[in-house]
């Protein structure tokens, strides 16, 4: 057998990258402008970057509390402030942008104004998910969300505060033992690892499908005794049929577990976070997105789809229960 990487890929079909698969994509599109792969570009770029500096953080001494809390009242790292920035440039570069929405910021950033800004987007992401892990090593994210914006809305709120089911692109960057980029523009879920030789995210999977069941959940169990009565009874039901628990507390690491090996991931509401911690727009949809087009679930409570909630505030939190389709009804059936 050789040795040669190029040869092995040769054997199993062309090699495709990130862009190359994007611009396919919009080739299928009746009317599509490019427009959208611009701005799907920027991300990339900015995935590159942020890996780079996720990679060296201690290295580079950006570990570490930034000095101030952000909206949601969370000690702001280092890496949360450099990511928010490098997206904030990456996508303000982009003529597509009308609108960009982040974790970090409390009000939206209007990118462009003008009234005939038909065909462009907004975009909203969780620069840095999972920050807290950072000090340890741990597997850490970038959660985004394109949404189409409304020139004529009344204001930045009036685009955005769209339901899930709106958006026309999702994603996620797991900065884990390698980067990968996880995509959706509505026709199935695409996995990407960049090869850091090549400085290049290359396609690995088409068409993802996460296992219909898997007797494994992801929840924070330290909060199990506020949690509403169903999770507990249905905490109970799993343990005692044998399920494994498995939670890493960063929901890109902890959804893309379940996106490629099954089983559900709750953050239910809590004593300390009544309406669930996760925040709608930014983390909740998106992964929904892309557990919905890989055949999963996604609700915020029984028979209540993530993607049908009406948001009525960018930073509004939900609670969240996603993932294997049969995992996610034992959840519900619990719930009542
Ligand atoms: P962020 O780092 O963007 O604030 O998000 C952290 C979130 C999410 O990644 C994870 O699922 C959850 O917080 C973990 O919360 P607990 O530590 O309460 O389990
Ligand atoms: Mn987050
Ligand atoms: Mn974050």
């Amino acid at each position: 057998m050789s040795a040669d990487p190029l040869h092995t890929l040769d054997h199993a079909g062309p090699i495709v990258t990130l862009q190359s698969h994007v611009l396919q994509q919009q080739s299928l599109i009746p009317g599509a402008t490019g427009t959208l792969s611009w701005i799907l570009s920027s991300l990339s770029i900015s995935a590159k970057i942020i890996a780079n500096k996720v990679r060296c953080a201690r290295l580079q001494d950006v570990l570490g509390e930034a000095g101030a809390d952000n909206v949601q009242g969370e000690k702001q790292q280092k890496l949360d402030v450099i990511s928010n920035a490098v997206l904030l440039r990456l996508l303000g570069g982009r003529d597509g942008v009308a609108i960009v929405a982040s974790e970090e910021n409390e009000e939206p950033v209007i990118i462009r104004k003008d009234p005939s800004g038909e065909g462009r987007y907004c975009v909203l992401f969780d620069p840095l998910d999972g920050s807290s892990n950072l000090d340890v090593c741990g597997g850490v994210g970038t959660i985004f969300s394109i949404l189409r914006h409304d020139p004529h809305a009344a204001d930045a709120q009036g685009s955005l505060l769209q339901p899930g089911s709106a958006q026309v692109a999702a994603g996620y960057v797991l900065y884990g033992s390698s980067t990968v980029f996880v995509l959706t523009v509505g026709h199935g879920v695409d996995m990407f690892v960049l090869d850091p030789a090549v400085g290049a995210f290359m396609l690995v999977e088409r068409g993802l499908r996460t296992p219909a069941a898997s007797r494994s959940y992801s929840v924070n169990e330290g909060n199990r005794r506020t949690f509403p009565e169903g999770y507990q009874k249905y905490l109970d039901w799993a343990q005692d049929s044998g399920y494994s628990s498995r939670y890493v507390g960063s929901m890109v690491a902890d959804v893309h577990r379940i996106l490629l090996k099954g089983g559900v991931f709750m953050y239910p509401p809590t004593k300390k976070a009544p309406a669930g911690k996760l925040r709608l727009m930014y983390e909740a949809n998106p992964m929904a997105m892309l557990i919905e087009q890989a055949g999963g679930k996604a609700l915020v409570a029984p028979g209540r789809r993530v993607l049908d909630v009406q948001p009525t505030d960018i930073h509004e939190r939900t609670p969240v229960i996603l993932g294997s389709s049969d995992e996610v009804d034992h959840v519900a059936a619990h719930l009542g």
